[in-house]
C-alpha cells in the first residue's frame, strides 16, 4: 500500500517491538517493522520513510560486533526516534557514549525533568504533574550526549532518559514509550508523528478500497481457491476477495468431524445463503474420525490431522478448473521476521496446525490480503465490509478443533458429550453478558470417569474441565474470574442437560505455566 505516508520501524529485537507498530496504527499512521540487518542504506532511500523509530533490543551497544543502524537513517533529513537500545545506539552512532552494566532498571520509573530543559517537540504537554512515570528495562546507559543533543528528563538510574536535538527532529527515551505503563507514552508517539508531517491516512476504508484494487490487479480474470476455517481470519480474507474478484473465487470449508455444535451448518449457511460465495463443504469426519482412532499422542493428533487436512484440500481444490491463486489469511505478526539473538531453534511447544507448505506443492501462486494487519484491524475489516458482529467477534478455535479438548483417545461418544457441554457452557457465557469479556471459552472432556449419584441411582460417567481465560494475544492467558454462583449454575445445567458428564471442574491455571488448550 505504498502511496500512504509511511514509517520505518527497524527492529533489534525487542520483545514489544510490535506494540510500537500498534500504537502508531491506532494513530492512523502505516508503519512497516524491519530488522536492523535487513535494511541497507540503499533499501531505505528506496524506501523513503517520512519518519524512522530505532527499536530496543536486547544486545549492548559496547559489545563488539553488536547491531547498528544504518548509517542513512541519520542522512535522510527526517525525524527518528530511538527507544532504549534504539536511544543507545543514536548516541553511539553519532558521537555520544554509552556504559555497560552496573545501573539497571526494570519496571516502573520515574522521570524529572533536566535543569533548564524545554519540554516541546515530542516532549510537549509532559510533566504536568512534575514527573512521568514510565516503564523501563535497561542494564546499559548513555553517558555523554552526541553533539546537538540536550537532556530533558532524567531518571534516578539513567541521568539521560529523555534527549532531543530539536535542529534535526533527532529524539531518545531510556524507557518503553510503545508499552501501557507509561502513562503519557502515546503522547510521546503522537507528538513524533505529527512533527512528521504524519496526517492519519491510514483508515480501513482506504485499506479496504486499496486491497480490492490490488487484488483484481494481481488476479486478473484467473481463479482464486480459498481455504475456510469459519475462524475470523479466513471469512474475512474471502469476502474480502469475493468483493474485489466475485465468482472467480471458490471457498473450500474442511469439516473434519471436530467441530463445536451445528459450526458446519452455520459456516456453510453464511457463506452460500448470505453472502452467496461458490462454496465446497468437504464433509469429510468419516476418513478424520477413522485416522484418528486408537491414537492418544497430542502430537500425533495434531500430524495427523494436519497431513489429512492437507490432502483433502488438495484433492478439492484439484476439481476447481484452472485456480492458479491459493488464498490465506495470513496476519502481520506472523509475516515479521523477528531477529533471533539465540541463534537456534526455539522449542516448539506444540505444532500448530497450518497448510504451510501447500502453495509449492499445487503449484500455486498465494493471495494474502491481511499480510499487513493485526488481529484487532481485521476484525475492524470485518466490519467495515459488512460481516455481522457476533461472527466477528468469535472466540478462537484451533484448527484441530476438539481432537485436543478431548484428552486421551477420541471416540465419537466423547465428541458428543463435548459438543452438548461446550454448548451449555457458550449459552450460560453469554446469557451472563460475559462472552466479550473473555478472550476464549470452551470444555476439555477428560479421560477419567468417575461416581455419582442422581435421582436414587449411581452414575459412572465423564468428569469435564471448564476454560475461560482473559488474553490479549493468545501468548499468555489468565482464568477468567467467574463469580461461585455463576460456576455452580453452570456446573448444574451441563450436568443436568448432558447425558455422560457426571463430574465438573474449573482450570484456573495461567499460561504459562499452563497453556489455553489442554494438548
Ligand atoms: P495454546 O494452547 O498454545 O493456544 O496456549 C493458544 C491459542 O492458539 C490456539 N491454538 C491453535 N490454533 N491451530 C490453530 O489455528 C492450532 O493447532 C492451535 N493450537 C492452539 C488456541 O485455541 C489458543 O487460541
Amino acid at each position: 500500500m505504498t502511496q500512504h505516508q509511511r514509517l520505518l520501524i527497524i527492529d533489534f529485537g525487542s520483545q514489544v517491538t510490535q506494540l510500537i507498530a500498534r500504537r502508531l496504527r491506532e494513530l492512523n499512521v502505516y508503519c512497516e517493522i524491519h530488522p536492523f540487518n535487513a535494511v541497507t542504506d540503499q533499501a531505505l532511500r528506496d524506501m523513503a520513510p517520512q519518519a524512522v523509530i530505532l527499536s530496543g533490543g536486547p544486545a549492548s551497544v559496547t559489545t563488539q560486533g553488536s547491531p547498528r543502524a544504518p548509517q542513512a537513517v541519520f542522512e535522510l533529513g527526517v525525524p527518528v526516534f530511538g527507544i532504549c537500545y534504539g536511544q543507545q545506539v543514536m548516541m553511539e552512532q553519532l558521537g555520544g557514549q554509552v556504559e555497560a552494566g552496573h545501573h539497571a532498571e526494570y519496571g516502573r520509573a520515574y522521570i524529572t525533568p533536566a535543569p533548564g530543559h524545554k519540554t516541546d517537540g515530542i516532549f510537549a504537554g509532559l510533566f504536568g504533574t512534575g514527573r512521568e512515570e514510565v516503564w523501563m528495562s535497561h542494564g546499559d546507559r548513555v553517558t555523554s550526549l552526541a553533539p546537538g543533543f540536550e537532556v530533558i528528563g532524567t531518571s534516578p538510574n539513567a541521568p539521560i532518559a529523555m534527549i532531543a536535538d530539536e535542529t534535526r527532529h533527532f529524539y531518545g527515551v531510556q524507557f518503553h514509550p510503545e508499552v501501557h505503563h507509561t502513562a503519557n507514552g502515546r503522547t510521546m508517539l503522537e507528538n513524533f508523528v505529527r512533527l512528521a508531517g504524519f496526517t492519519g491516512d491510514w483508515t480501513m476504508a482506504s485499506y479496504k478500497d486499496e486491497a480490492i484494487r490490488k487484488i483484481r490487479e494481481t488476479v486478473g480474470d484467473r481463479k482464486v481457491i480459498c481455504g475456510l476455517s469459519g475462524g475470523v481470519d479466513s471469512s474475512v480474507a474471502a469476502v474480502l476477495i469475493h468483493e474485489a474478484i466475485g465468482d472467480q473465487l471458490t471457498c473450500v470449508f474442511v469439516d473434519h468431524g471436530l467441530l463445536r455444535l451445528n459450526e458446519g451448518t452455520e459456516v456453510v449457511k453464511m457463506f452460500r445463503d448470505n453472502y452467496n460465495i461458490p462454496l465446497i463443504h468437504a464433509d469429510e469426519a468419516e476418513l478424520f474420525l477413522g485416522s484418528l482412532e486408537g491414537v492418544s499422542d497430542p502430537e500425533v493428533k495434531r500430524k495427523t490431522i494436519g497431513r489429512l487436512f492437507i490432502d483433502v484440500f488438495q484433492k478439492y481444490a484439484s476439481e476447481i478448473d484452472g485456480a492458479e491463486f491459493l488464498a490465506q489469511g495470513t496476519l502481520y505478526p506472523d509475516v515479521i521476521e523477528s531477529v533471533s539473538f539465540s541463534g537456534g531453534p526455539s522449542v516448539t511447544i506444540k505444532s500448530h496446525h497450518n497448510v504451510g507448505g501447500l502453495p509449492e506443492k499445487m503449484g500455486l501462486k498465494l493471495v494474502e490480503p491481511l499480510r499487513e494487519l493485526f488481529k484487532d484491524e481485521v476484525r475492524e475489516l470485518g466490519r467495515e465490509l459488512g460481516l455481522p458482529a457476533s461472527f466477528i467477534g468469535r472466540h478462537p478455535f484451533p484448527g484441530p478443533g476438539l481432537a485436543i479438548r478431548c484428552p486421551g483417545e477420541i471416540t465419537r461418544e466423547k465428541l458428543e458429550i463435548l459438543r452438548k457441554a461446550d454448548a451449555v457452557f457458550i449459552d450460560q457465557i453469554r446469557r451472563h453478558g460475559l462472552y466479550d469479556e473473555i478472550w476464549q471459552a470452551f470444555v476439555a472432556i477428560l479421560p477419567v470417569r468417575t461416581v455419582g449419584v442422581m435421582g436414587d441411582g449411581r452414575t459412572y460417567d465423564f468428569a469435564c474441565a471448564l476454560r475461560a481465560v482473559t488474553s490479549v494475544d493468545g501468548m499468555t492467558a489468565d482464568y477468567y474470574p467467574f463469580t461461585h454462583e455463576f460456576l455452580g449454575e453452570t456446573a448444574t445445567r451441563i450436568i443436568n442437560e448432558v447425558r455422560g458428564i457426571n463430574r465438573c471442574t474449573y482450570d484456573i491455571t495461567s499460561k504459562p505455566p499452563g497453556t489455553i488448550e489442554w494438548e
